[in-house]
């Protein structure tokens, strides 16, 4: 079997983080998401990895490299246009052949891995799987409809009034039908090649596509919230380590993390948390569910719940910083100049809540 992750599209809803980072590059607990992706489908025993790119695929490919620290091999196919997930299937035809394959979006994290499914498609002669999970709002993705015998029927692309609160995880494994589906259907209302469409071809031509009910958490991180949330469902799963430095005068709990180079000086944090190489953290306090990335300074500071991504220097804030999603290089700090009044430089589609 093959593997095929998407990465491309343009992740309009995590502005402005995604006007200068693809989105699946953005971390949850100090690991961007596409490299919990890879490493996924490798756990599942396949080597050979197609990544579909856009425009941010330079990036992708500096940062994925050629997938040896893996041990896969990623080869790169580029898509012109988001045109849609069905889309991506059909421009990477030539790259899958007419092998089984297991299509995993670059932008979604699953509890547990897919070990079990892999097989449990690779041994089946079903000519598709798709993963369902029970969601509280179906309104924002694919919705299946099963009958009494748990049969696929339907599906629907983010339904107004869903039938069902079983929603598609980004989770897709196919044989080779799926080319002639995804050259029948046509480009939906927002003109999109819909794998929801593909796959209903699939049912309505007779092909069996099983339904997996996947139990455990999962997250789709196409907002802000949606990562801070990821990020706390896989810190609590983490295994702590302390391979940086902790000094007698700050006290550590046992769901820390502390990566290689880090400091934490006369500071209190809380797990579950990640502190990443090289940064230092200086009178704080860090509360349960952070995670910082690398090179920052955070000193005289209270945070919580918040990922900070790389080279960010956070110093003496007025209040604590929580429920928070802050991009690389970015200074928050106290001034004692008069006026007293908040000195801002904000990005394009930047999101501030003041008390
Ligand atoms: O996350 C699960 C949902 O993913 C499913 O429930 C929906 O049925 C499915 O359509 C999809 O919905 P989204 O609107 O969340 O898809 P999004 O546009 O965020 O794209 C998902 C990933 O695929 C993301 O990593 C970007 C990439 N992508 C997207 C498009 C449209 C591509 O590589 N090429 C594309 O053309």
């Amino acid at each position: 079997m093959k593997g095929l992750v998407l990465s491309g599209g343009k992740g309009t809803r995590l502005r402005p983080l995604t006007f200068t980072s693809a989105k699946q590059l953005l971390p949850v607990a100090n690991t961007p998401v596409l490299f919990r992706v890879i490493a996924a489908i490798r756990d599942a025993g396949i080597s050979e990895i197609g990544v579909v790119i856009g425009d941010t695929g330079e990036e992708i490919k500096a940062a994925a490299g050629d997938g040896s620290r893996w041990g896969v091999r990623l080869t790169y196919i580029p898509q012109p246009a988001p045109l849609g997930l069905a889309h991506a299937v059909k421009i990477s035809r030539d790259y899958l052949g007419d092998e089984r394959f297991v299509m995993f979006l670059g932008d979604n994290v699953i509890q547990g891995g897919i070990h079990t499914l892999i097989r449990q498609f690779a041994e089946s002669n079903y000519n598709s799987q798709v993963v369902l999970t029970e969601v509280a709002d179906p309104r924002q993705y694919g919705v299946a409809v099963l009958d009494e015998r748990g049969h696929i029927v339907r599906l629907i692309e983010k339904p107004k009034e869903p039938p069902s609160n079983l929603a598609l995880v980004g989770i897709y494994m196919f044989d080779k039908h799926i080319f002639e589906a995804v050259e029948s259907i046509k480009p939906s209302w927002r003109n999109e090649l819909e794998i929801t469409d593909a796959i209903q071809w699939l049912v309505n031509h007779g092909y069996t596509v099983f339904p997996y009910v996947h139990k455990g958490w999962w997250v789709d991180t196409g907002k802000a919230v949606d990562m801070l949330e990821a990020n706390s469902l896989v810190l609590s799963e983490l295994t702590p380590s302390i391979e940086g430095l902790v000094d007698a005068e700050s006290v550590v709990d046992s769901r820390v993390t502390v990566s290689a180079g880090a400091q934490i000086i006369n500071s209190v944090v809380r797990g579950p948390t990640i502190i990443g190489e090289n940064t230092r953290i200086v009178n704080s306090y860090v509360g349960p569910f952070t995670s910082i990335y690398h090179h920052c300074l955070i000193e005289n500071a209270e945070i919580e719940r918040c990922i900070v991504l790389e080279n960010c220097r956070i110093s003496d804030p007025p209040a604590r910083i929580q429920d928070s999603l802050i991009g690389r290089n970015v200074t928050v700090t106290r001034s004692s100049h008069k006026p007293r009044a908040y000195k801002l430089t904000l990005g394009d589609y930047s999101h501030l809540e003041l008390h």
